[in-house]
């Protein structure tokens, strides 16, 4: 157990081989080594994520009880207002097994997970995967556990794993509401209400980008970090998420009156772990949403808001229960085929007659939302991107002006899979269309009748990267429905 607060590092800031990262390294082959029924394992703890065991790439093992499994594995909450505390509860716990598993080689006491700031504006590198997780030796010749093959091409060698629209934090961080809105609307900071939600509603703007997009840029097609399954398997899967929950302070502090949702049925949502010495161990979000104080007693290095101070945006004067419903103008009637190539959809839309027409409280401007729901399948692709009245046959980057959002597939398949916890209804992205919209009706580029919706899939890998034992089938993917709302 760490004594005292302790600090999380920004991984670009210490040298290759830190004692951090150095220990980070030497912990993972030691737990690598424990049977998978241990739950300080290495393959348990990623286990605690998701386990699909055709996706496994580990030789078949004595396995935990089904019990157990059923208790503590597939348990990673997405598309769900839990998607932040459960992550931050899981980081927790994972850093003490590895904190204990440092000081029980020999290493120092009070390890800290590092974290991967990919936003950084003041860093050149930022983009790249930090150099100790493509080294292919330790300093001591031994080979490094932090290096993964199975990631996109060009990751390992040292390309930009993103570019820059993957890692934008203007988006997420300027959300004013950390809890969606109902069906249709704004996705939130922090996703939606939900139940236990294994994945589920609309996914929140942070969840989207940047982690969904850094899921697939670091994965590709086919490498851990692009599913559920195998994701925590790839330790850059935890600086990742050192990140995301850093962002989450940093959304806290941002000026404008962020705050986290006051439901019990959000504070009071018990999750259950395992801590240092294999014991069962739970939290609930309300226990941590301060990470400075007991029980979590940790910080980060660097909290400053990226984006400079916060304009005071205008306080809303109603909670998101209380606001009317968003209400949809117009949606398309039958399931839209996703495919290698662009392709296009058509919606008719119609002036808003209800809830649409009342202004939005204390004067804010009423927002317009592209609602991609129902994504389903079991294709291969890292995601796509939206655009709205794209010109036929042009070149999209031409046209940035025109670009909504983009839609990560990550968790697509886990997703569209119906199983005791999970309805199978796919992944759901809200996207903020307005400002496209208003630029389109400015330029006389509107008709209603005809908004033409068009997804272009993003690079494909270019073949699965060595040391995957099963390889995705590789299907199609389909979005139920399109649908635009006013909110
Ligand atoms: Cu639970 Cu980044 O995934």
């Amino acid at each position: 157990m760490p004594n005292g607060t302790h600090t999380r590092q920004d991984v670009w800031k210490l040298n290759q081989w830190d004692p951090t990262i150095l220990w980070f390294a030497k912990a993972i082959a030691d737990m690598q080594t424990r049977p998978f029924t241990d739950p300080t394992s290495w393959r348990y703890q990623a286990a605690i994520h998701d386990y699909t065991p055709a996706d496994d790439p580990n030789p078949k093992v004595a396995m935990p009880s089904a019990a157990t499994q059923k208790t503590f594995w597939k348990q990673c909450q997405h598309g769900s207002w839990f998607f932040l505390p459960w992550h931050r509860m899981y980081l927790f716990y994972f850093e003490q097994i590895v904190a204990a598993t440092v000081t029980k080689l020999g290493g120092p006491s009070g390890w800290s997970l590092p974290y991967w700031n990919y936003s950084d504006p003041g860093n050149p590198s930022a983009r790249k995967l930090p150099t100790a997780f493509r080294a292919p030796k330790l300093p001591d010749g031994t080979s490094n556990p932090l290096l993964i093959a199975a990631r996109a091409p060009g990751v390992n060698q040292g390309a930009d794993v993103s570019g820059a629209a993957d890692v934008e934090l203007q988006t997420s961080l300027s959300k004013q509401s950390f809890v969606a809105q109902p069906h249709g609307g704004d996705p939130g900071f922090g996703g939606p209400q939900t139940g236990f939600s294994h994945n589920g509603a609309s996914v929140g703007e942070l969840e989207r980008v940047p982690h969904g997009l850094i899921h697939m840029d670091v994965g590709g097609q086919d490498g851990w970090m692009s599913a559920f399954d195998t994701a925590a398997l790839d330790p850059i899967f935890w600086l990742h998420h050192a990140n995301l929950d850093r962002l989450w302070t940093v959304w806290m502090g941002r000026a404008g009156g962020h705050a986290n949702p006051n439901a019990n049925n959000w504070r009071n949502q018990s999750f259950q772990f395992h801590d240092a010495t294999g014991n069962v161990v739970s939290l609930s979000p309300a226990q941590v949403v301060d990470t400075t104080v007991a029980p979590l007693r940790y910080q980060y290095q660097d909290v400053s808001d990226p984006l400079g101070p916060a304009v005071a945006a205008p306080l809303v004067g109603l909670q998101v229960e209380q606001q009317p419903p968003p209400e949809m103008v117009g949606a398309t009637t039958a399931p839209h085929a996703l495919a290698e190539q662009p392709t296009t959809a058509h919606l008719s839309v119609a002036a808003p007659t209800g809830p649409g027409l009342v202004a939005a409280p204390s004067g804010a401007a009423q927002r317009i939302y592209l609602n991609i729901e129902n994504i389903t399948g079991t294709g291969k692709s890292t995601g796509y991107e939206v655009y709205l009245n794209l010109p036929p046959d042009a070149d999209p980057q031409q046209h940035r002006d025109k670009l909504v959002g983009i839609l990560p597939m990550f968790g697509v398949a886990e997703a569209s899979r119906s199983d005791a916890q999970h309805a199978g209804s796919g992944l759901h992205y809200a996207l903020d269309a307005t400002d496209v919209i208003r630029r389109l009706q400015a330029n006389n580029a509107w008709n209603p009748t005809d908004l033409r919706i068009t997804f272009v899939p993003r690079r494909r890998g270019d073949v699965a990267p060595p040391g995957l034992s099963a390889a995705r089938p590789g299907g199609a993917i389909q979005v139920g429905r399109i649908s635009l709302y006013y909110a």
